[in-house]
């Protein structure tokens, strides 16, 4: 099958309506807009109401990347829910947004690698694509982080908001579509950013609740050293697989953590701002929703041409990062 690459035929994004603005933050902790917008670049964030939940947004944001590629639910083979927040435990968010969409034919799962899903999904699906295992792929990344945050702890609540975005991929061209994929982790990092209670090791009770076990602790930090080094380390890599350069990359889309560590990335990779996109300002980080919400958004407003090169890279909670090329 070496005539052929994964491609991406379509993208959606979805999120909610409920706005919250560095102005009320403000107001909840020991904080300013002028520190948040100078530290982080971020203005606002997007918070789920109560009683909206992840596969919500999913459905939606896959129901516009499944019109606009063109391709019917029931086509899809393989299909990928990043995320931190599922629905529930059991059964998978992807198993629930399978029989929501009526996607009957997929392998449907759940896939944990925080604000890298997205990236961990399009290389698993560009490899079962390639092998022809699946024709189609649906990969969603989708999160609810706002219900994990705890709104007393100034240094992780300014940075979390809610999405869902998502992409349909399939057989196209070997001169397009995924040029090389890559995605590493490293375990030794885990509590950079890690939620202790609520699973087997910690189970929930009102001792856990009542400590707040369950919400994201993170070393910002220190996080954001590893951020800036495995980003940038993973795009020159496939930069190089593909025989690649910097300077032939169109569009940069990185995860949206910081607009710090966007500009110190691109700033290692010589690729300047108007190469560049951030979202950051009007939506935080919405982990693996980010890059999938980006990437429609800049197909949305023509910012992607044919043959446009794209690149994409993430890192996350485990840590866990990863870089995707794509020809459009
Ligand atoms: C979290 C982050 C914005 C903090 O910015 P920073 O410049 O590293 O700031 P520090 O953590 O060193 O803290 C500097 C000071 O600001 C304070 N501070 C932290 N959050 C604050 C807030 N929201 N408002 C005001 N002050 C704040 C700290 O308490 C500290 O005060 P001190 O010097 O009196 O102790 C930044 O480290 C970051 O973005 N890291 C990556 C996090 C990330 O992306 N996580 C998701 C991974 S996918």
């Amino acid at each position: 099958m070496a005539d052929m690459h994964a491609g991406i035929l379509g993208t959606g994004h979805s999120y909610p309506e409920g706005i919250l603005t560095n102005a009320e933050l403000e107001r909840m902790v020991e904080t300013s807009d002028d520190w948040i917008t100078t530290r982080t670049g971020i203005k606002q964030r997007r918070k789920a109401a109560p009683g909206e939940y992840t596969s919500q947004f999913a459905v939606r944001a896959a129901s516009n990347a499944l019109e606009r590629a063109r391709i019917d639910p029931a086509e899809i083979d393989l299909l990928l829910c990043a995320t931190v927040t599922p629905d529930q435990i059991l059964p998978s968010t992807g198993c629930i947004i399978q029989a929501e969409l009526g996607a009957n034919k997929a392998a449907a799962m759940d896939l944990v690698a925080a604000c890298s899903g997205f990236l961990y999904g399009l290389t698993l699906a560009d490899t079962m694509i390639r092998t022809g295992q699946s024709r189609y792929a649906l990969v969603i990344g989708a999160e609810i982080l706002t219900q994990y945050v705890d709104y007393t702890d100034r240094g992780t609540c300014v940075l979390f908001g809610d999405g869902a975005g998502a992409a349909v991929l399939g057989p196209v061209d070997a001169n397009r579509g995924i040029l090389a994929a890559r995605i590493r982790s490293d375990g030794r990092y885990l509590e950079q950013l890690y939620a202790p209670g609520g699973g087997t090791r910690r189970p929930p009770s009102a001792e856990t609740i009542a400590a707040g076990d369950h919400f994201f602790k993170m070393k910002g930090n220190e996080l954001f050293k590893v951020a800036v080094r495995s980003m940038s380390e993973i795009s020159t890599d496939i930069l190089d697989e593909a025989g690649l350069r910097a300077e032939d990359v169109d569009l940069f889309i990185p995860h949206q953590a910081n607009q710090r560590i966007t500009d110190a990335v691109a700033g290692k990779l010589n690729v300047d701002n108007d190469r560049v996109y951030s979202n950051i300002a009007m939506h935080g980080n919405t982990s693996s929703a980010s890059i999938p919400i980006a990437l429609d958004e800049c197909v949305e407003a023509g910012r992607i041409k044919e043959n446009d090169l794209v690149l994409m890279a993430s890192f996350g909670g485990g840590v866990t990062w990863g870089g995707v090329l794509v020809r459009w």
